[in-house]
Order: structure tokens, then C-alpha cells, then sequence
């Protein structure tokens, strides 16, 4: 059955999306964040002081992302923008390229991509796709030193793809909010803006965020798992 014309959803991913792919979150017990202190690997300044350390542990994000494939979380998600088209927003924290290798075809990627790297100096950026790197300094044909095309605590989000996140959340009637701990803005604010819109608001966490609240619905469990008939329910409507 089509779903009904007005329907319009959107989603906001985070890392427990792809923890069902093997790939580490953040915050949980053995997160990423547990081994490498976030000023070293993550800011500008860790960068500015230690490229080669900084470098190091972007290769090995890639290498593992690299090595893991999407789940059916990240499927049910592309067959959702499959059914509802344009109709459907897709805005995700996470950067290792899983909901795009799922066949998702409009991602905006609010916290960059593993797989993108831009330069220093000339803002040239583009798709760097070699596992591991040729070199742990890569540098732009200008000379200069490229650096992980990913937002870095204290850096602002690309403006055109957060508008477009926001856009959707006001607009929707459906935000799902899937492998967030909703501690991160301002791509936590797309759940509460939808609710302040008008949307219900469904998570999906095995876990209670700061955005519970804020939901109609919380699924208490993985996205992999519950993801798919959660998208048969929306396209029954
Ligand atoms: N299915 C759904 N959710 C899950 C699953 C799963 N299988 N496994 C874990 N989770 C939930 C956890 O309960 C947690 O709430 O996923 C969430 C992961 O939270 P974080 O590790 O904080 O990841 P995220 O919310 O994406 O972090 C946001 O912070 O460090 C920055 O830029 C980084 O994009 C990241 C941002």
C-alpha cells in the first residue's frame, strides 16, 4: 500500500547504528573515546600540534570501517528513502559511509566522512578511498598538509548540510532518532526542533538519552534488529 502523499520523515543516526556492524561508539564501555583523548585526535589543536598522531588514528577508523559492512539498520533506512523518495531526510553523525554502501542515496553527513579529505591550505577536498594510507602525512598537490575531512570538537558543522538537517526536522511529521546519545550539538537539536515542529518523535536506543523526553516512542532495543518493521509500520500508514 503507498504510503499516505503528506507523509514526510526524517531521520537522525548516530554511532549505535553501526555498532551492529561492528564498529565502536563513542561513549560505551570500550568506546573510541576511552583510548584516545578527544584534544589529541579530534580538535584543530591536536592536529595543529600532532598531524602524524592524528593521522594515525584516522587511518585506523578507516581501516576498521573498511572492514565492516552495513547492517540491516542501515538497509531498512534506504528502504525507506527507496518508498518515500525525496519525502524522506536521512542526516547522520556518523562518517564511516555505511548508510551510503546500504544504498542510501541522499546522506547528509553533519559530521564529515571518513573516506573525504580536504587541505589545509587551498581547499581543495575529495574522496581518499586507499586502506590503509600511502603515507601518514597525506599532502594536497599544493604542498600543504591534508587533513580528515570530519568536524572536530570545536568546529563548525558544513552550514548548507545543517540547514538541510533542520529544514527536514521542522518539516516532518515522523523524526526518528536512531543510535544517539543525544549529547552532541547541534545535531542533537534536530529531535527537539521536530518535537517543537509537530513531529512525533520515535528513538530507537537500547538505552534512555536526554532526547527520551522529547519522543512519543522509545524502542529499547538495537536498530539492526527492530529498524525494519518499524519501516514496514511507517509505510503501512
Ligand atoms: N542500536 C541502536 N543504538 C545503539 C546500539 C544499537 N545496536 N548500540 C548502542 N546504541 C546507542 C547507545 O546506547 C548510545 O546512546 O548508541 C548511542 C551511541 O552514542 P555515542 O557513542 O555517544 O555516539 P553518537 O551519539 O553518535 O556521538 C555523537 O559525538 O564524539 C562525537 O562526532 C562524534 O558523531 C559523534 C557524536
Amino acid at each position: 500500500m503507498a504510503p499516505a502523499p503528506e507523509r514526510r520523515v526524517a531521520a537522525l543516526t548516530g554511532a549505535g547504528i553501526s555498532a551492529e556492524s561492528g564498529i565502536a561508539t563513542f561513549r560505551g564501555s570500550g568506546g573510541l573515546w576511552e583510548n584516545h583523548p578527544v584534544e589529541e585526535v579530534a580538535t584543530p589543536g591536536g592536529f595543529a600540534r600532532d598531524p602524524l598522531l592524528v593521522w594515525r588514528f584516522y587511518d585506523a577508523r578507516r581501516r576498521q570501517a573498511a572492514s565492516c559492512s552495513p547492517n540491516a539498520g542501515h538497509r531498512a533506512l534506504a528502504r525507506l528513502e527507496g518508498a518515500l523518495g525525496g519525502r524522506f531526510t536521512l542526516a547522520t553523525q556518523n562518517v564511516d559511509g555505511l548508510h551510503l554502501l546500504a544504498g542510501s542515496r541522499r546522506v547528509l553527513e553533519l559530521h564529515g566522512s571518513l573516506w573525504r579529505v580536504r587541505c589545509t591550505r587551498c581547499g581543495y577536498a575529495g574522496e581518499e578511498r586507499t586502506v590503509p594510507l600511502p603515507t601518514l602525512s597525506p599532502r594536497c598537490a599544493c604542498g600543504a598538509l591534508l587533513r580528515p575531512d570530519i568536524v572536530w570538537f570545536g568546529e563548525a558543522l558544513p552550514t548548507e548540510v545543517f540547514e538541510a538537517a533542520a529544514e527536514a526536522a521542522e518539516s516532518c511529521d515522523l523524526f526518528l532518532v536512531v543510535g544517539t546519545s543525544g549529547v552532541v550539538e547541534p545535531a542533537a537539536s534536530l529531535a527537539r526542533l521536530a518535537a517543537r515542529s509537530g513531529a512525533k518523535v520515535w528513538e530507537v536506543n537500547p538505552e534512555a538519552t536526554p532526547l527520551t523526553p522529547f519522543c512519543d516512542r522509545s524502542v529499547r532495543s538495537g536498530a539492526g534488529a527492530v529498524l525494519d518493521e518499524l519501516v514496514d509500520e511507517i509505510l503501512a500508514r
